[in-house]
């Protein structure tokens, strides 16, 4: 049986085959084909594996986003299957599975390289879509910080003082600077790189979403996850089909005239912060 046809399809390329990103695919993906990439081969196999049952054509590749070669080999092989339309980054560590530096090294760098190289292969009209975090909203950085950020290249950003001084202190710290990284990275793209392929990118944050890395976390620092969540609008933690469904507006044709932006859904997390409703213990 040939399920389907059709030649010349549109690739979209996954970084990082977690819950929030395969929600994604299967908003967007019927009728293109899609490459996978994550460092576990035993997500690519399950997650493929699922996808395949359910009527999606899958590509996989072995990709470790620590690894500026390895990201663009990912990259390269996306463009080899077809004009590459979407891009989705859900890479991540979050801060009770890794060290200050690996979290930097990953969520920060990783995402760089990985904005950069679907930078040199994005389809005209294309869209990227990265998953920062609502932690991007609860350490400001200095003004002349984000503009340091903006102008310094992928592999000098761990050598940039404030991220050396400050970031690298603890893991939850690390996190939210390296997620409000990723709103910069995405500005920046938007307005270099990536228009100049006349391509879009946008950044997601989102707030508590049970996942595996949320298991993680909350197996880790429970009660503070708690009080938070019971302090937001919403009193409930998110699901990755909200957050997909977001996901799929954003890389969609409705959002042509959105690109360099964040969009934070967290049930109310930072408005809880902002207003004092919710005294965030750091
Ligand atoms: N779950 C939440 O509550 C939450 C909230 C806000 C932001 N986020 C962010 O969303 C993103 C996705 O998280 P998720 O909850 O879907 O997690 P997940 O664990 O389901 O997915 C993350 C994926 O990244 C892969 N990965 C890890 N290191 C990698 C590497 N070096 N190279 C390639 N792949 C690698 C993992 O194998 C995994 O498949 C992360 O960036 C996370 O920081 C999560």
């Amino acid at each position: 049986m040939i399920f389907d046809r059709s030649e010349n399809k549109e690739a979209i390329a996954l970084l990082g085959a977690g819950s929030m990103g395969t929600a994604i695919l299967r908003r967007i993906a019927a009728g293109k084909k899609i490459l996978l990439g994550d460092i576990s081969e035993k997500n690519l196999e399950r997650v493929s594996q699922d996808l395949r049952y359910s009527g999606y054509d899958v590509e996989t590749c072995v990709v470790n986003a620590l690894e500026k070669d390895s990201v663009e080999a990912f990259a390269e092989k996306a463009a080899s299957l077809g004009p590459v339309m979407y891009f989705i980054d859900t890479a991540g560590a979050s801060p009770n599975q890794a060290s200050p530096e690996h979290i930097l090294k990953l969520d920060m760098v990783g995402t760089g390289y990985a904005v950069d190289a679907f930078g040199k292969v994005m389809g005209r009209g294309g869209a990227g879509l990265i998953i920062s975090s609502q932690t991007g909203y609860m350490h400001r950085l200095p003004d002349e910080v984000e503009l340091e950020i903006l102008s310094t290249p992928t592999e000098k950003l761990m050598d940039i003082p404030y991220i050396r001084e400050v970031a690298m202190e603890r893991s939850g710290i690390a996190y939210m600077i390296a997620k409000r990284v990723n709103h910069l990275q995405a500005q920046k793209a938007a307005a270099t790189t990536w228009k100049e392929r006349r391509a879009r990118i946008n950044t997601i944050s989102p707030g508590v979403i049970v996942t595996p890395l949320a298991y993680d976390e909350f197996s880790a620092s429970g009660e503070g996850y708690q009080a938070m969540v019971d302090a937001s609008a919403a009193e409930r933690c998110g699901t990755s089909d909200e957050i997909a469904e977001a996901g799929a507006f954003l890389l969609g044709e409705h959002a042509r005239f959105i690109t360099g932006t964040d969009l934070l859904i967290d049930g109310g997390v930072i408005a809880a912060i902002r207003t004092g409703t919710y005294k965030l213990g750091i």
